[in-house]
């Protein structure tokens, strides 16, 4: 049987009475199928071709072998494709990176974001969350101000970039109950380092009637159906395989066993007990939270943190105010890949904070609204699917999993 296909050459091997071109089908380029050329015309033809021209070929099975028939090209290279096969420098690559996620590699860790992002929306979905809409331009900080991107001449205020839509969930779930959104957060974080990006996709959750262990639980859930979307999906699985190595038992192990969780105090002693000089009150840095994790073998849940060190809209532990209902879940050995909580619900507990910490009560006069009419227990979350992705795929650095990667130090941008 004879079947038609159009694919762009990715490389080929031209011998004298035969002739190999690896393609990657238009309709699924991340499959890469061979087609063997035995005509002496059309290995001339295939003699000619470019990396990443596009041809129409008819071809034919012959036992295992596509064995080609006729051959078009449609669309040929003005130029030489840019990216050869020999090595390239990594800024070049990402000058390049509109023509590199052509290549093998990017195909598949796009493939496998793809089942990730999709895994999460229909577990949430199925659990009866609304998606909702918040806006990317802001007026005032979630987060801090320092790390916020201006957005110039926009009306005479000064607004900026969204680097968490939660302030907005937190007013809709006055209207839809239980949420999410999957937004671009922007972050002018001037830390370079493998797991932050200046732009990332965020998928964050807000829940009415929700207490602090409700949305640890809630997020197990959410990393455990993720995981699971993953290893159901043929391809998706097959590519985390290869890119991890031997390593899927862990993935096993996730799926079964309950998140272990330990709170902040207990995590500093962890910590001093492995030799880390560090001590009550201080930040779990990147590194800290790597060692931290270490003897993890499942994700890890570290609790009440010191109220100092997390947002302004955390409920404080009652009887330990110095301590807050803020989590953050640990992948093991890497760390970080969500922060949730309970948040504050009464009105003058939240006033009081604004203004101890030096924010302007005027600027979260909607905000505060949330809790001077009818205020209700409340709790959410926001995780990074580039991090996820980064950690799932063991992928050298966290720009690898973003087809075009903002980050502090590049400015030119592709
Ligand atoms: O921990 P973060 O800053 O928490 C919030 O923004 C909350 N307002 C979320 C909420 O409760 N709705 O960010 C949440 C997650 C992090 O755990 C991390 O996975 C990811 O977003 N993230 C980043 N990913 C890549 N690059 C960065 N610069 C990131 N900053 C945060
Ligand atoms: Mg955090």
């Amino acid at each position: 049987m004879v079947e038609r296909i159009k694919a762009r050459t990715l490389r080929k091997r031209v011998l004298k009475r035969i002739a190999f071109v690896d393609v990657k089908p238009v309709e699924a380029p991340r499959r890469i199928v061979q087609l063997v050329v035995k005509d002496p015309k059309l290995i001339e033809e295939v003699d000619k071709l470019d990396m990443q021209d596009l041809i129409e070929a008819e071809v034919e099975r012959v036992g295992e072998d596509l064995v080609v028939k006729s051959l078009k090209v449609l669309f040929k290279n003005l130029e030489p494709f840019p990216i050869a096969k020999k090595e390239h420098g990594p800024d070049f690559l990402l000058r390049m990176r509109h023509l590199a996620i052509r290549g093998i590699r990017y195909p598949k860790i796009f493939y496998v974001e793809h089942v990730v992002t999709w895994s999460a929306i229909k577990h949430l979905v199925d659990e009866g969350r609304k998606r909702v809409h918040p806006p990317l331009i802001i007026a005032s900080a979630t987060e801090g101000g320092a790390i916020l991107f201006p957005v110039d001449r926009f009306g005479e205020r000064k607004f900026f970039l969204s680097e968490s839509a939660q302030l907005y969930l937190e007013a809709m779930i006055f209207a839809l109950g239980k949420v999410f959104s999957l937004t671009t957060s922007s972050r002018m974080e001037k830390s370079r380092t493998r797991r932050h990006l200046a732009e990332f996709r965020h998928l964050e959750a807000e829940a009415a009637d929700y207490g602090f262990e409700d949305i640890l639980d809630a997020q197990e859930r959410l990393v455990k159906a993720i995981v699971r979307g993953v290893l159901e999906d043929e391809d998706a699985s097959e590519i985390v395989k290869e890119f991890r190595g031997k390593r899927m038992d862990e993935l096993d192990r996730l799926l079964k066993e309950k998140f272990p969780r330990i709170t902040y105090d207990e995590a500093i002693e962890i910590l001093r007990k492995k030799g880390v000089d560090i001590k009550r009150g201080d930040d779990l840095g990147a590194d800290e939270e790597r060692i931290l994790t270490e003897d993890f073998e499942v994700p890890v849940f570290v609790t009440l943190y010191p109220t100092e060190q997390k947002a302004f809209y955390v409920k404080r532990v009652p009887d330990r105010p110095e301590v807050c209902y803020s989590a953050d879940l640990m992948l093991p050995r890497y760390g970080e890949i969500t922060t949730g909580g309970e948040r504050e619900d009464d009105y003058y507990k939240l006033l009081e904070e604004i203004k101890r910490r030096g924010l302007k009560p005027e600027d979260y006069r909607r905000y505060l609204d949330l809790r001077k009419y009818g205020s209700i227990r409340h709790s959410g979350y926001g995780l990074g699917i580039e991090r996820f992705v980064h950690r799932l795929l063991d992928l050298e650095h966290i720009r690898d999993a973003t087809p075009f990667p903002r980050f502090y130090g590049r400015s030119t941008f592709v």
